[in-house]
């Protein structure tokens, strides 16, 4: 469980995260929503400690973030797996070498078993065939799945991922959210997932955090949310048409 409290953030005297209070419950994919400059990506810049709030705390399981010294913060740092907008693989290394990137970098395993691992990952993202081939030679699906398995090739407790769909078509995007929420479920992680995708809030929206202008505004699931009342939650999760005419449709009274 990451839990936030009262997480502030200013840019040169302009606030940007207004005291923020939220839980991110282990084993659920749970999602940060908002409109493009929300504030989602400073949130999560500091819950994962590569920006400073000004104020709040951050509880990696009922420990401390801001106070930590190097070697604690070393610990939890390879309890995270990260999954960046664009999917950031390294261009001159093959799909493999991604994978045991990290593993070379923090495991001191023999070089067998960090392949082994790494292949188990790849496995575990249906990729074995493309271990040996670029980033350059793979679709856009392919390259996150890669990323999604070398953010994992440490098994971490915690995942973090920001907008993880961006680029993909909506076939893809569901299978990219399908996985991602699969492997929260059988690692028991705590993932994070920065979206506006309305599709992702639907299917895997188990716990959201809703913010407007660097506000929390609204706390649910993705039942709860067709139903909410809440004004700026409406306006968002109903900008698009689509969900509108369901909406629409779920209103209608019952014939007969
Ligand atoms: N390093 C920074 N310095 C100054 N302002 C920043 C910095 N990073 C973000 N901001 C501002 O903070 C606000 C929130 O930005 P943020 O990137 O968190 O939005 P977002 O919700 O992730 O948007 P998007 O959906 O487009 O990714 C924006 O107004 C942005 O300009
Ligand atoms: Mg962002």
């Amino acid at each position: 469980m990451v839990e936030v409290k009262n997480l502030s953030k200013s840019f040169e005297g302009r606030m940007v995260l207004h005291d923020i209070d939220a839980v991110f419950e282990t084993g659920k994919t749970n999602l940060i929503i908002g409109r493009s400059g929300s504030g989602k990506t400073v949130l999560l810049k500091n819950i994962i400690g590569l920006m400073r709030p000004d104020t709040g705390e951050i509880l990696y399981d009922g420990r401390e973030l801001i106070g930590m010294n190097k070697k604690e913060l070393n610990v939890l740092r390879r309890e995270m797996g990260m999954l960046f907008q664009g999917s950031a693989l390294f261009d001159s290394m093959t799909v493999l070498e991604n994978v045991m990137f990290p593993l070379n970098m923090f495991s001191n395993d023999s070089y067998k078993e960090r392949e082994k691992r790494a292949m188990f990952c790849l496995d575990r993202v249906n990729l074995l065939d493309a271990e040996h081939l670029y980033p350059s030679e793979i679709s856009g699906g392919m390259m996150k799945r890669a990323a999604i398995a070398r953010a994992i090739s440490l098994n971490p407790k915690y995942l973090f991922c920001d907008e993880p769909n961006s680029g993909l078509d909506p076939k893809t995007s569901l299978i990219i959210d399908e996985l991602i929420h699969s492997i929260t479920k059988d690692y028991k992680m705590t993932t994070i997932i920065n979206t506006h995708d309305m599709n992702s809030v639907i299917n895997i929206g188990e716990n959201i955090v809703f913010i407007k202008e660097g506000i929390k505004e609204w706390q649910g699931d993705n039942h709860q949310v067709m139903t909410a009342k809440n004004q700026a939650l409406n306006d968002f999760i109903f900008a698009s048409d689509l969900f509108r005419k369901i909406k629409a449709v779920e209103n209608q009274p019952e014939e007969g």
